[in-house]
């Protein structure tokens, strides 16, 4: 099935990836499960719906589930009964307990949370009515946000490659998994759209294929170069002079650099820094978190074995016993980052003063 891009969506946010429904009662999000077969879009009005669509990465991306969690915080808030704030409050805080819950490493989903906290904190004066407006303008302005830090990471980032260069990526950390341009994808699709060329590999990042699945399509359709190789293949792509940057996303950076992305991203700064590439970081400045000292503090998710064992293939590809450990993150340690390109500035090390002199 391939649906089109719901109105009420285009007319809220302009954008294609998640919004708000037109009369703001529910969340529209394209299901980032079934890309790039099928664009179906999925509207939710449910608690659980929404719960699911995070856990089961329907939606999925550091910035898009903060941006994503808050338009769900917005919709719930209109589904709360009470007009009395104290009961309006403890209800509210129930849904963001719940949507702070289905996953722990992306710091951008409780940072979003507690944005929508704040607002219906700070307004205790209000009518019910009028919270629930502000809510929702809270999570626009988060979206909003959102965008313009991807467009100024992209700036950032486009200094740090030329014309012609091999530039390797993994998992997706482009539109779809924020807004926009993307993070470690916006130098690329922005470059390409002012007629550079580059050639971009695409790890297809194991187990759940979202390089080989979103990062090929979303540069495809931008009409940039790209190339598909399976995970185990960067040491020889990098081995052969093809790679002269990698560009990665991130979920959660310490205070000291350590950074916490996609698993399997440690290993490939491992191998960057033996082939004497240049390995940069891309993100919001809404994913650091001052509070994790070292990446030894950052909560690394563990998901279902299944996803090993046998999602994507016709049958189960592995003995149904056998153990499986499945951790969805890995965290790079500071010292094989060669720069944190956020959109305030670019972070060298020592990353304890420059991630400090941002804020
Ligand atoms: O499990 P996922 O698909 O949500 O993991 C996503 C990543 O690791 C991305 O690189 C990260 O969230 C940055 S997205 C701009």
């Amino acid at each position: 099935m391939n649906a089109a891009m719901p109105d009420a969506i285009r007319q809220v946010t302009h954008r294609d990836n998640v919004g708000l429904s037109k009369d703001g009662s529910a969340v529209v999000i394209i299901d980032q499960t079934r890309l790039p077969g099928e664009t179906v879009y999925l509207t939710l009005r449910s608690p659980e719906d929404m719960t699911d669509a995070i856990v089961q990465l329907k939606v999925r991306g550091a910035p898009a589930i903060g941006i994503f969690a808050a338009y769900c915080l917005s919709c719930l808030a209109g589904q709360i009964p009470s007009t009395v704030y104290s009961a309006f409050l403890s209800a509210f805080r129930k849904y963001k307990a719940a949507l702070a819950a289905t996953r722990p490493t992306a710091v951008n989903l409780s940072w979003a949370l507690n944005r929508m906290e704040q607002t219906v904190l700070d307004h205790s004066d209000k009518s019910i009515a009028e919270l629930c407006r502000l809510l929702q303008q809270e999570a626009i302005h988060i979206h909003d946000e959102d965008a313009a830090m991807c467009k100024a990471i992209s700036e950032k980032g486009l200094t740090l490659v030329q014309d012609g260069d091999g530039i390797l990526t993994h998992c997706n950390a482009g539109p779809l998994a924020t807004s926009r341009y993307g993070t470690a994808l916006g130098p690329i699709l922005l470059g390409t759209e002012r007629g550079l060329h580059f050639k971009v590999f695409a790890g297809e990042t194991r187990p759940l294929l979202q390089g080989a699945r979103l990062t090929t399509y979303e540069l495809s359709r931008a009409g940039v170069e790209v190339t598909l190789i399976c995970d185990n293949m960067a040491s020889s792509v990098m081995k052969k002079g093809w790679i002269q940057a990698c560009f990665v996303g991130c979920d959660r950076i310490a205070a000291n650099g350590d950074t916490a992305n996609k698993i399997g991203t440690s290993g490939l700064a491992v191998l960057a820094r033996y082939y004497g590439i240049p390995f940069y970081v891309l993100g919001p400045t809404s994913t650091i978190d001052r509070a994790c000292e070292t990446g030894d503090a950052i909560e690394i998710e563990l998901r279902a074995p299944e996803e090993i064992r046998e999602l994507y293939f016709r049958t189960p590809i592995a003995l149904p016993e056998v153990a499986c450990y499945n951790p969805a993150f890995d965290v790079t340690d500071h010292e094989l980052i060669t720069g944190i390109v956020t959109e305030k500035g670019i972070c060298r090390p020592p990353y304890t003063q420059s991630i400090a002199a941002l804020f």
